[in-house]
């Protein structure tokens, strides 16, 4: 017996960090406005997605509830989703993720990480379109950067065994 250890790099920003791109900036202001189109009445934890793709395209997401909850779709696959319905041949470079929440009125202080299901789904973009979809979490405190959707899932069933 062996046991091997998976670690992910993660890139951690404060909000303010210079080395943070515009272009990443704006489309966490994406993800915010996202949030503030979510439909929590459930939850009340508003969650927004916004996507790049290819071609500087951008498309935002948000959770949308069901009084039956499992019915409900996170703000991640609402975004893949639209962007698999309306772009089809646009690969996704980058997700931009912020959650508010009712309860207090504020944008969580550190980020929110893309649930297991989405994870998949984000996984097999990647596969998809060939390349890595950086994940930008937002927190009012700090801000992580994951530079591969793949480093969130290890050992991701792939559908290669089908
Ligand atoms: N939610 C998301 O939209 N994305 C995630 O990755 C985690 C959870 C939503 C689902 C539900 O509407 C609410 O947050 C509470 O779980």
């Amino acid at each position: 017996m062996k046991t091997i250890e998976i670690t992910i790099p993660v890139e951690v920003y404060t909000p303010d960090d210079p080395m943070l791109s515009e272009s990443d900036r704006s489309l966490i202001e994406e993800a915010k406005i996202a949030a503030r189109d979510s439909y929590a009445p459930y939850s009340k934890f508003h969650v927004g997605a916004a996507l790049r793709l290819e071609g500087d395209i951008v498309v935002r997401g948000s959770n949308q509830e069901n009084a039956v909850y499992p019915v409900g779709c996170c703000a991640e696959r609402t975004a893949l989703y639209y962007a698999g319905a309306t772009y089809p041949d646009k690969a996704v470079n980058t997700i931009a993720i912020a959650v508010w929440r009712e309860a207090d009125g504020l944008f969580l202080a550190q980020p929110a990480s893309p649930c297991g299901v989405c994870r998949q789904h984000l996984v097999e973009t990647e596969q998809r379109f060939k390349q890595p979809i950086r994940v930008i979490l937002y927190g009012t405190e700090c801000i992580y950067v994951i530079n591969s959707a793949a480093a969130l899932l290890p050992l991701t069933f792939t559908g290669e065994e089908l």
